[in-house]
This record gives C-alpha cells, structure tokens and sequence, in this order.
C-alpha cells in the first residue's frame, strides 16, 4: 500500500516530526491518571511508548513502518526498557487482543483516509476497556465536509457521539497549521 511505504520511506531519514521528546500533554496525562496498560497507535519509533513504559505503564507500540519498529526496538534494547511493538495496521490491529487503560495517537488518526477512520474507531472500541482514554493530537481540517487529512469539526462531532469527549486544547503546529489535543473516554 502506497501510503505504508511513504511513510517507511521517511524513517530512512529523519522524519520531521520525530523529534525524540515526548509531548508535555502526555506528559501531563501521566501525571494525572494512574498508571495501567497503553497501546501508542502509529508509535514511529517508540519515544511515547518509552516515556509511558519508564512512567510505570504496561505499553505497546503499533506501527506499519516496519523500519520505524525496528528503530523503536533499538531504543528499547539500548535503554533496556520492556514494551511490545507490533508491525500492524492501526485500521486492522489484528495482533492485538488485549485491552487496554490508554490509547495514544500522535498523528496517526488525522493521515487516514475516511474509510480507515471508521474502522481505527471499531478497533479502538474494541481494544478500550469500558472508561478507557482516548489521547489523541490531530491537525484540524477548517472544511465543514469531512475529508483527509486533519479532522473536521462535523468529524468530532460524530466521534464525540460514540467516545465521551472530555477536554480539548486548541492550539498551532510548527507550521502555524491549526491542531488540537483531545482526550476522549469511552462509553460503557
Ligand atoms: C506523524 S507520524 C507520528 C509518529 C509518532 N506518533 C510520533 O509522535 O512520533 C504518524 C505515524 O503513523 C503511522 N501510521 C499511519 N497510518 C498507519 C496505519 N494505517 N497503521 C499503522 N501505522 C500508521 C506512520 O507510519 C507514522 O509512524
């Protein structure tokens, strides 16, 4: 598929937005919630699952760029930290059967076409335990009509309908393009 290999392409390079650091609103996340299990969906090469794994937190990774797992295995190897990282497809995630406290997504959700949203949410409700957090950054899509990339506001609305919303922060990418952070928990 075209889109996995572009994507595996950019981590024979540095990716632009592999910065090594994770963000300070998973960091407060952290902070905030006790620790439990976490799947970091479109993980790239393992900086978030580290930080929640050194945090405490049972954490996978799941990636389809195959070389940005294998990086994310020498970073866990190097800094002998244990977590599970799996070459799979966020809309599919068919080696994943547990459940899990957390799912993170950094990017990932907003680059998939409409028909790959609908099913990441399915697997999403499926690997959520009941009450379980959505953290999810996302560039914004200023189109009323839901389209790639970015999400739009008749999008969040839709999501909103099936996972509780219960903050979002507003804010500008690198590249002054509009984002937001959400946290979403999912409904019994
Ligand atoms: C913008 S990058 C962000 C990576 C990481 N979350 C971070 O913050 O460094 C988006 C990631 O999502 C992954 N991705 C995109 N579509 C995917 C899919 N359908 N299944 C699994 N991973 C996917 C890409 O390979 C890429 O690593």
């Amino acid at each position: 598929m075209l889109r996995r290999l572009i994507f595996n392409l950019w981590y024979f390079r540095k990716p632009p937005w592999d910065g090594g650091v994770s963000p300070p609103e998973l960091l407060e996340f952290i902070k905030t919630y006790p620790a439990g299990s976490a799947i970091d969906l479109g993980c790239g090469t393992g900086t978030n699952v580290i930080t929640l794994a050194r945090a405490g937190w049972q954490a996978t990774g799941v990636d389809f760029a195959s070389k940005a797992i294998r990086i994310a295995r020498q970073k866990l190897k190097k800094e002998n930290i244990h977590a599970d990282l799996h070459i799979g497809d966020v809309t599919k995630l068919e080696s994943i059967t547990d459940q899990y406290d957390l799912a993170l997504d950094i990017g990932c959700f907003h680059s998939l076409p409409q028909y790959g949203r609908r099913d990441y949410l399915t697997q999403l409700n499926r690997i959520l335990v009941p009450n379980g957090y959505w953290l999810l950054y996302s560039f914004l899509n200023p189109n009323t009509i839901p389209s790639t990339p970015g999400l739009a506001e008749a999008e969040i609305d839709t999501i909103s309908s099936q996972f509780k919303l219960l903050s979002r922060q507003n804010g500008f990418e690198k590249r002054e393009r509009p984002s937001a952070w959400f946290l979403f928990q999912k409904m019994l």
